[in-house]
């Protein structure tokens, strides 16, 4: 076994081993979508409404404040149109929504929104599952929808599902992202997020996707990573993105979040983890973590449910040593 290990060429590889990371970074939160999506209970509008506030007040200057699909398929998101209408939009913040044709283009256009984002996956059983739709006819939708988008004056973002691993087919082709990166990108999609949907991604993958991202020529700087932290490897594979000088990290508070259409894919990296972890790196994100703890604890509340953030559990923990209340 050991001989088949290559002796490491020396212990200390480089003066600094974070050298690639930027010196900050934008933090995409999805918590209210991604998150909220597929928890059980139902968050009420207003509860929405205050959470999106809150997230704003702790610096979050993203977010994906809802979803514009069918209702009968993701229920959480059914008072999309309210949501979207009702939010408040400080200057300096862009909110957005996610669509998966016209019909959601159309109705996030009457809410105001000013920012969309498609989402589709690199694998054709997951965008049957999920919207219905082989990977062409996908392709072809989003090529009207973002035209359409663009026309209007909006930014579009554009998802990349099940990157790492699909829950229905396994092994996912580099090549069928990079396909669907490019094609994207044709669109004019400004920002392409690559999601490890059920959290399979390892670090050593994330190297392998990222320099396959460069060698077809797609501009690192308008990637954002998405992971999933089903199996725990989301900070280390955002270490690694830091190292290609990845800009924005998708993360919702708490932990929450998963796909309903990708079966055992759990919550999202939390945004308090990743905050305290690039804090602690001296990358700065403009985010008051003691903020957005509390919004956290207090979704953990109203959710009746114990979060899987583990700054949140920590957090919890201290406050209990001292005898204080939370929220
Ligand atoms: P469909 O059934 O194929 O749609 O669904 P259709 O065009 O055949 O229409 C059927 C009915 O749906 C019609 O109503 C339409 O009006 C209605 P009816 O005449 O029967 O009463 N309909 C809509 N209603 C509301 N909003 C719309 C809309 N469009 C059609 N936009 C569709 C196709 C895409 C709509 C459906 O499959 C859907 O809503 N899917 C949503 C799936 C979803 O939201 N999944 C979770 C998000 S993806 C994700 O989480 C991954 C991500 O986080 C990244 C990662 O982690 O990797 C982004
Ligand atoms: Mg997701």
């Amino acid at each position: 076994m050991n001989d088949r290990i290559p002796a490491p060429a020396s212990r200390v590889p480089v003066d600094d081993l974070f050298a690639g990371a930027p010196p900050s970074v934008s933090i995409y939160e999805v918590g209210p979508r991604d998150g909220l999506q597929n928890e059980k209970q139902i968050l009420p509008t207003e509860r929405k409404l205050e959470m999106v506030e809150g997230l704003i007040d702790s610096g979050l200057k993203r977010v994906e404040i809802t979803s514009f699909v069918n209702p009968r398929w993701i229920p959480a998101m059914a008072d999309h149109m309210e949501v979207a209408s009702r939010v408040k939009r400080p200057q300096g913040v862009q909110l957005s929504a996610l669509v998966p044709n016209m019909r959601g283009l159309d109705g996030a256009t009457r809410a105001g929104m000013e920012e969309v984002a498609v989402f589709m996956a690199a694998s054709e059983t997951h965008n049957r599952k999920n919207i219905n739709k082989s990977t062409e006819d996908a392709l072809r939708t989003y090529q009207g929808v973002v035209g359409e988008a663009l026309s209007r004056g909006m930014k579009v973002r554009g998802y990349i599902s099940c990157v790492y691993g699909c829950p229905y087919e396994g092994t996912v082709e580099l090549d069928e992202v990079l396909r669907v990166c490019h094609a994207m990108r044709q669109m004019g999609v400004y920002e392409l997020s690559l999601g490890d949907t059920i959290g399979v991604g390892t670090p050593r993958q994330v190297e392998y996707i990222f320099r396959g991202l460069m060698r077809s020529g797609i501009d690192l700087d308008n990637v954002a990573v998405h992971f999933h932290d089903t199996r725990g490897t989301a900070l280390a594979n955002i270490t690694v993105a830091l190292q290609f000088g990845i800009g924005t990290i998708d993360s919702a508070v708490g932990g929450l979040g998963g796909c309903p259409y990708a079966p055992g894919a759990s919550g999202n990296v939390s945004t308090e983890d990743v905050v305290y972890m690039l804090h602690g790196m001296g990358v700065d994100t403009g985010v008051d973590l003691d903020k957005l703890v509390a919004i956290s604890a207090r979704l953990g509340g109203q959710l009746a449910r114990e979060l899987p953030s583990k700054y949140l559990k920590a957090h919890l923990g201290h406050c209990a040593r001292l005898g204080q209340t939370v929220y």
